[in-house]
């Protein structure tokens, strides 16, 4: 089980269980995708490893979202479309990593997804964390 760095920590044991082993799917990525992506070795790892973040993105998305709506969360709809954004531009990453789009740096895939993934984490999930802590 990957460990969660307190600094993520929503308060919420299965939320945060799963946040920890997101980021270490988002690592593995940033490891691989720092390498050389302009030589198919490298290419080919990280598509490889962000294809395992996309899908574990979605099925995490999907479990909070169940978990967010049975705690009758009022911005619901609105985490839910912050969700289909991200997965949206990790898919898109994907496929420009696929059709060796070469103005993606490594820098620049890092960037992206420290910004999207992880602020989500720290911003939105910890709004709808504060909501469903502060009721009990
Ligand atoms: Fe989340
Ligand atoms: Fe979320």
């Amino acid at each position: 089980m990957a460990e969660l760095d307190p600094k993520y920590s929503i308060g919420i044991p299965e939320m945060d269980a799963q946040h920890a082993r997101w980021i270490q799917l988002i690592d593995e990525f940033r490891a691989a995708g720092s390498g050389h992506l302009l030589d198919q070795a490298g290419r080919h790892a990280a598509s490889r490893a962000l294809q395992k973040l996309l899908e574990y993105t979605q099925s995490h998305f999907a479990s909070e979202e169940a978990f967010v709506a049975a705690h009758h969360y009022p911005d619901l709809e609105e985490h839910k479309r912050a969700h289909r954004e991200l997965e949206t531009k990790v898919a898109e990453l994907l496929a420009e990593i696929r059709a060796h789009e070469t103005n993606t740096t490594p820098l620049k895939l890092n960037m992206f997804i420290t910004i999207w993934l992880m602020e989500h984490i720290m911003k939105e999930d910890d709004k709808y964390a504060r909501f469903i802590l502060g009721k009990k």
